[in-house]
């Protein structure tokens, strides 16, 4: 290789280090992996955010800036471990400061800088509120203590209902968690998502916006053949949606009268792939596909 050779690819070197730990807001190019066959969700548009701590990436985001919230989260199931972190709430600052380094990092203690809370959600936007911080990607569905702890960011949380928190959509990452424990023999791809309201008129503290419905879906191409009654629609694909809203309507969840009160009208619909993206469709007014092919080719 000639002198000049060698020196443009010391630069390019360099310039793509450069691209890995500058540019997690922007571009999914760098975390690909948490998506099926390194393809993103197909029909919304909104800010990426590759998740990175402690210098990893954990998971993929594709933020709103507008909402505050995210649109989805996208991640790699892997069979928990441990317990659940205690909570410390992190931030994006290259939502704030495009040049700031990529890795989240945990709110300071004492007053917020402006272009933060411009930017994105932040803790006070949560006290004092009706709702709870509903993980999109949640920590019960990763084994490593940082995975989980990354789970702790505001761009992975939307405004949820305790009552869907703390009840139906719990028991449905339940659910998840041992179905793919159980039967998913290779890579598991989760996303999880926000079904907006049709007129966006409910927020938080008039900055977060508030989902009418949480999705959930994933695709595990490789699974146990020998699969339980209960489970023959469960692979390779899955998806649910969940209500946030008591006052929903029941066309896309109905609810059951039998829960408990507290629990009442935040019901979890089960349902296959294709009905899931026929209600995004229908809100979003706009094609909706979760995974390359709808999961459909082998691995
Ligand atoms: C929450 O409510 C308490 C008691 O009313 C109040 O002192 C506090 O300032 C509120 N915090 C926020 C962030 O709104
Ligand atoms: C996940 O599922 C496995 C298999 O059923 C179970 O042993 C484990 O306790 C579950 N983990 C959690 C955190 O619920
Ligand atoms: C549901 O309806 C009740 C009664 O109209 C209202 O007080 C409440 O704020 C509504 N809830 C939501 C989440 O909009």
């Amino acid at each position: 290789m000639s002198r000049p050779g060698a020196l443009a690819a010391v630069v390019l070197a360099f310039a793509g280090h450069w691209i890995l730990t500058a540019a997690d807001v922007g571009a999914f190019t760098p975390c690909l992996h948490f998506f099926y066959r390194s393809w993103p969700p197909k029909g919304l548009s909104g800010t990426p955010i590759c998740q990175r701590y402690d210098n990893l990436y954990r998971f993929a985001t594709l933020y709103s800036r507008a909402r505050r919230s995210p649109w989805f989260s996208a991640y790699l199931y892997s069979v928990p471990a441990g317990k659940r972190p205690s909570a410390s709430w992190k931030f994006e600052p290259q939502l704030a400061y495009p040049g700031a380094d990529g890795n989240m990092i945990p709110f300071p203690l004492g007053p917020l800088d402006q272009n933060v809370v411009e930017s994105q959600a932040v803790q006070p936007d949560y006290i004092n509120s009706t709702y709870s911080r509903g993980h999109l990607n949640p920590s019960l569905h990763h084994q490593r203590h940082q995975d989980r702890s990354a789970s702790f960011t505001l761009t992975n949380v939307v405004p949820q209902k305790a009552g869907s928190n703390d009840g139906p959509w719990e028991n449905l990452e339940q659910t998840v968690n041992k179905t793919l424990e159980g039967y998913c023999l290779g890579e598991a791809y989760v996303v999880t998502g926000i079904i907006p309201y049709r007129n966006d008129d409910h927020w938080l503290k008039n900055r977060v916006a508030v989902p009418e419905y949480l999705w959930s879906a994933y695709c595990c191409p490789n699974y146990n053949k020998n699969l339980p009654e209960e489970l023959k629609d469960a692979f390779p694909t899955y998806a649910a949606i969940g209500r946030n809203d008591r006052n929903s309507t029941e066309e896309i969840v109905p609810v059951s009268e039998t829960a408990k009160e507290q629990f009442r009208g935040y019901d979890v619909r089960k349902m296959p792939l294709e009905t899931l993206e026929m209600y995004l469709k229908d809100r979003l007014n706009k094609a909706f596909s979760v995974f390359h092919e709808q999961c459909s080719g082998q691995e």
